[in-house]
């Protein structure tokens, strides 16, 4: 269903893809538990053009493709100016497309993989585009939602931070818009969840915005964290005023329910603090971990 489709936005996978992706995520893991090794990517290539920082994303797309007994060969280049430029982003994109057989991209502007998606026929997977979505991100943090806590549906998920410029939380809202969950967006005035995020949700979404973290604490089964993308502020100051605006600790912890999860994509700054990583709730490690079976997923179901 997936096969040779471009993963751009998370509504570019529809619902049957995405339980696909669930239980071939599943029998990966289990693949990967025994030790024996996959040949399903034999012969393939994947391009990976990393035009922005990342650690978890890179790495764990490039395992999960050499698990597949598949290949890879990748750019990464910090100064993002040559590439900001459509017509560049175009022409390397029309390069790779005779060395691959899916392209993975991560650029600092947003729309720049769909942008890519037009000048190829090989599939493109988004790896974040500035400030717009992260769709594999959003497809291993559902996947981990519905691992630690058997579903999804029914679930109050509360999302902390930065929703403004964080690429995460606008793929997830829009994911979690799909199941039956309520959503807290709990945010300082100036990084609330941008308009156009917002509009594209259901209108019967029961979907909650407020400031006040510890108000809607009680009632949250997935705490999602993010931290401030200090990168994207224009204005210094702007970012100055909401450093340290939430820190998730052991007080926190305790006001959660007793089966509830923390979440957070990393990398963590400072918003969830040391002492919290030994709590059962913190999930986030866990959730990283989940990124190599997701991807594995991905990957051999777009591929074939
Ligand atoms: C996130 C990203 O790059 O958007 N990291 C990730 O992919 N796991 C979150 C972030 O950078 O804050």
């Amino acid at each position: 269903m997936l096969r040779n489709k471009s993963v751009v936005s998370i509504n570019d996978i529809g619902d049957d893809e995405l339980s696909e992706i669930f239980k071939t995520a599943g029998d990966m893991e289990k693949v990967l538990r025994s030790g024996r090794s996959l040949e399903l990517m034999k012969g393939k290539i994947m391009a990976t053009f990393f035009y922005e920082p990342s650690t978890r994303t890179r790495l764990s797309f490039e395992s999960a493709m050499q698990r597949l007994g598949g290949s890879v060969i990748s750019v990464s280049e910090a100064k993002s100016s040559s590439v900001a430029k459509g017509e560049t982003l175009a022409d390397t994109v029309r390069m790779a497309e005779g060395y691959s057989d899916i392209i993975v991209i991560r650029h600092p502007m947003e729309g720049a993989a769909r942008l890519a998606s037009r000048f190829t026929s090989k599939p493109i997977v988004n790896a974040g585009d500035g400030s717009g979505q992260h769709p594999t991100q959003t497809v291993l943090d559902l996947y981990t939602i519905r691992k630690e806590l058997g579903e999804i549906s029914g679930k109050t998920i509360t999302v902390v931070g930065d929703l403004r410029y964080g690429r995460t939380v606008h793929s997830l809202v829009m994911a979690l818009s799909r199941f039956n969950a309520k959503v807290n967006l709990v945010a300082p005035p100036i990084l609330k969840m941008p308009d156009h995020v917002v509009s594209m949700l259901p209108a019967d979404f029961h979907l909650n915005m407020t400031e006040n973290l510890s108000d809607v604490l009680p009632e949250t089964d997935v705490l999602y964290v993010t931290r401030i993308q200090k990168e994207r502020f224009s204005d210094p100051n702007e970012y100055q005023s909401v450093i340290g605006s939430y820190k998730i600790n052991l007080e926190t912890v305790e006001a959660m329910k007793e089966k509830s999860i923390i979440m957070h994509p990393l990398p963590r700054v400072d918003e969830i603090s040391p002492d919290v990583d030994s709590s059962p709730k913190a999930a986030y490690f866990r959730q990283a971990n989940n990124g190599v079976p997701v991807r594995m997923a991905i990957i051999s179901l777009i591929l074939g």
